[in-house]
This record gives structure tokens, sequence and C-alpha cells, in this order.
């Protein structure tokens, strides 16, 4: 195969690179194209853009296939813990043992939070959305740590990467004890990652805390399936936002912000209100598959359908069997997830569907795991965002490391052209 394009834009013709991707991905190097022909290209939602080269995850959205740095996720879901992913993200490599007692020990090390941040915290009404606290919180860490804005040698980067690793997951603990009315948590260092995570969510001040082994194992397997997937809306914030030198903290708040909205990771708390309106209203699925259809009801069938997979998402697949073991496991027997079920079994041989490639995504069965966890709703974003930190992470690392030019994308301008100015009285 040659390795050029050639672009014929009315007389005259352009030349431009070939780009081959190890997974024999190709892409049409346009970064020349405005200065050979005075042209840009035009791709609302960036639906045929690739923004940059990276390493870290591949997707096939026509197999189904979902990697992060070549290992698969159906192995890496089953036999790592979510410690080791977020080194193998960020790192490049699964660690040895020296290399995971390491971060774990320099993440408990850091994961005390200045108490001012309380102050913070505790100023947000109690009715507030846990994503825009988190975002805030995380902003706010900046404030404490400034010298981790301007980072560029490998060792204040480590530092600030774990700094976020350790100081998130207490900040999440927060956020939801301070929903519940729960004295504030700062952990167990005796405990791993995950394990303290739960400790931190769930402990009571007035009883013992038993580790219940199931909620840390569906907890470890959530939040590795919500690691990374490539250039998504947040990420692609991420990086957006780190490609201007605003440091780290600020670049992962700005990918909280844009998690928060519904058709990204938002989808997962509005998968369950969803379901759970459902439910209120009889139980009629195929009333609600009608909605989702109608074009002149903004209804859309929540937890269906994604920008990249277009045959199935391999993580929905894990998490709707995980989703019947955790319920299992914990005794719960809760209608919503039949209700899920059939419309799972509809939307797959209904045509509107069937012709759009609507397959359910990975928040489909997520809030059905989160809620018999007896997470509330709000938190189910939070708990997403914890989970894609080491991808934002490594984005953030990938994009530093390479020196990528600052994010600035072009507009065909559709506006006024040149107009006189009127003075007020004349208008
Ligand atoms: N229910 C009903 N119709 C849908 C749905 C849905 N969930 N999703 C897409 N469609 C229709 C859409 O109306 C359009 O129809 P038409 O061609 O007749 O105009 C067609 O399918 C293509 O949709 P699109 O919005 O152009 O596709 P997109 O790639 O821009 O959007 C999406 C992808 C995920 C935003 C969208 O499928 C959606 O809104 N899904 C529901 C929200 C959701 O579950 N989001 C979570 C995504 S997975 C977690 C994450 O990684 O963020």
């Amino acid at each position: 195969m040659s390795n050029k394009a050639k672009l014929k834009i009315n007389d005259s013709e352009i030349e431009l690179n070939l780009i081959e991707g190890s997974e024999q991905e190709i892409g049409i190097d346009i970064s020349s194209l405005r200065l050979k022909s005075n042209v840009i290209t035009l791709d609302p939602g960036y639906k045929n853009t690739g923004s940059c080269k990276s390493s870290i995850t591949f997707l096939d959205g026509e197999k189904g296939i979902l990697r992060y740095r070549g290992y698969s996720i159906e192995e890496l879901a089953s036999k790592a813990d979510f410690l080791e992913v977020a080194y193998l993200l960020i790192f490049g490599e699964l660690p040895n043992k020296q290399q995971l007692e390491k971060l774990s020990n320099d993440i408990k090390e850091r994961s005390i939070i200045d108490e001012d941040l309380r102050i913070i915290l505790n100023s947000f009404p109690k009715s507030a959305h846990p994503m825009g606290i988190l975002s805030s919180l995380t902003s706010g860490l900046v404030a404490f740590d400034p010298s981790a804005v301007n980072i560029d040698d490998e060792e204040d980067m480590y530092d600030a990467i774990l700094n976020l690793l350790a100081k998130i997951p207490v900040l999440v603990a927060w956020v939801y004890r301070r929903r519940k009315g729960l004295p504030l948590e700062y952990g167990d260092t005796s405990l791993a990652y995950v394990e303290n995570l739960a400790k931190m969510m769930f402990q009571r001040p007035n009883k013992e805390y038993v580790q219940n082994d199931t909620i840390v194992s569906a907890l470890n397997k959530l939040l590795i399936l919500h690691a990374d997937h490539e250039q998504n809306c947040s990420t692609s914030t991420v990086r957006i936002v780190g490609s201007s030198y605003a440091g780290l903290f600020a670049s992962v708040a700005a990918g909280i912000s844009a998690l928060w909205g519904r058709l990204h990771g938002g989808a997962n708390q509005a998968v369950i209100e969803m379901l759970e309106e459902i439910q209120k209203d009889g139980g009629d699925t195929k009333k609600f598959m009608s909605k989702a259809k109608d074009k002149s009801d903004p209804f859309r069938l929540m937890g269906f359908g994604h920008r990249v997979y277009k045959n199935f998402d391999p993580r929905a697949k894990i998490i709707k069997v995980e989703a019947d073991k955790v319920l299992n496991e914990l005794g719960i027997n809760d209608p919503i997830l039949d209700i899920a079920k059939g419309l799972e079994k509809e939307a797959l041989i209904d045509n509107y569907f069937i012709e759009r490639k609507l397959y359910p995504n990975v928040d489909f069965y997520s809030g059905i795991i989160y809620k018999a966890l007896e997470i509330p709703s709000e938190m189910f974003t939070v708990m997403f965002a914890l989970g894609r930190l080491p991808g934002w992470v490594a984005h953030w690392r990938e994009m530093r490391i390479n020196k990528e030019p600052i994010g600035r994308p072009r507009q065909i301008y559709t506006g006024e052209k040149l107009r006189k100015f009127s003075e007020i009285n004349n208008r």
C-alpha cells in the first residue's frame, strides 16, 4: 500500500502522508494541509479526527476490543488489581512486586489532606452535586501544592501524579460521607488501595468495620473497567487543558467536569434514574422503547449507544455478569435488574437499535452494582471519576512527555461579514 493520500481540491492536488498505527489503523496526516492549500477540515464532534498518537489504550469498536497497553480488558478485569492497572496505564508496564509495593507506599505517604480543604468541603451545601464538589476540591488541591503546576522533570511529575492517586480516593470518600452526614475518614494505611477506599466509605463511627470481600472485589472490577478509554470527552479535555501547561490537578479537575455530563460518565446516574422511573411507571419497557425511538421526544435510552462501539461494549459484557454475581452474593433481589434485562432484550431485536448499532454500554449495568453497594446515585459518576483517574493521568503524562503543542482547533466562520458600527441612538 502507498503511504500517501491524494486530495483534490478544485484543480490542485495535494499529497498527504498516511500514518499507520501498530494495529493497522490508518490516519491521513493533515498537519500540512492548511499550509499547502489554505483549506482546513471540518469534523464536529471529532467523529473522524485523531487528535494525537497514543500508546496507552487500543479500542476496536467494530470488534468490541479494549486493551490497556496491549492487555485485554477481560484478562485485566479478572486477574489484576486496580493499582496494578493504574501503574500499567501510567508507566507502560505491569509492575513487579517491588514496584507495586513502592507505588502503594508512596501513595500511603501522600494520602493526608490539609485540614483546610475540609473547610472548603463543608462550605458546599449538602445538596450540591458530588461531581461539582469533587471537581472543585481537585482544583482546590493546587492551592495547597502550588509547586505541582509547573512540572517538567520526571521526579516532580511522579510526585504530582502520586499526590493525585493518593488524595482523590480520600476526597471521594469525604464527598460521600458528607452527603450521608458521616464523620470524615482519613483512611487506614495498613490496607491495600481499594480495601482502604471501601473502609473510608463504608465505616460507621459506632460499629467495628468488617470488610466485605464481595464489595471490594466489585469495586476493584468497576474501577479497572473504567480506568481508560482512549480519547473520550473527559480524557481529551484533560489533554487539551494540560496542553496549555495548566498543571495536572487543574487538568484533571476539568476532566471531572467533562465526565459529569449525562452523555458521558453521568450516564450511570441517568440509567438508574431511568430504570427507577420505568419501575414507578408500572414497568412497561415497550412504552419507553417507543419514547426512545420517537424523534419528537427528547428521551433517549440511557446506557445505550456508544460513539466508538458499534457491535458491543466489552465492558458491558463483563459488568452484566458481575451485576448478577454481586446481587446474588449480597442476597439482593432488585426488580430494576429485571427491567434492565428486559430493555436489553427488546433493544437487541429492535430494528431502530439494530440499524443504528446501539448496544448496552458500560454504564447500563454499573449503576445496578453501585446501588447494591448502597452508594447513592449522585455518587455513581464520582466512582467513575476515581476509576478514570489513572487514564487521565497517563494521557496527561504522555502528552507532556511527547511535548505536544497547545490544543487549538480552527473553525469555519459562518457569522456576519464586516459591518459598520451604529451608535446606540441610531439603533
Ligand atoms: N437512545 C435512542 N436513540 C439513540 C441513542 C439512545 N441511547 N443513542 C443514539 N441514538 C440515535 C440517535 O438519535 C441517532 O439517530 P438518527 O441517526 O436517527 O438521528 C443515532 O442513534 C446516532 O446517535 P448519535 O447521537 O449521533 O451518536 P453519537 O456517537 O454522537 O453519540 C452517545 C453516542 C453515547 C452520546 C449516544 O449513543 C447517547 O446519547 N447514549 C445515551 C447516553 C449514554 O449512555 N452515554 C454513555 C456512553 S458510555 C460511557 C462513556 O464512556 O462515557
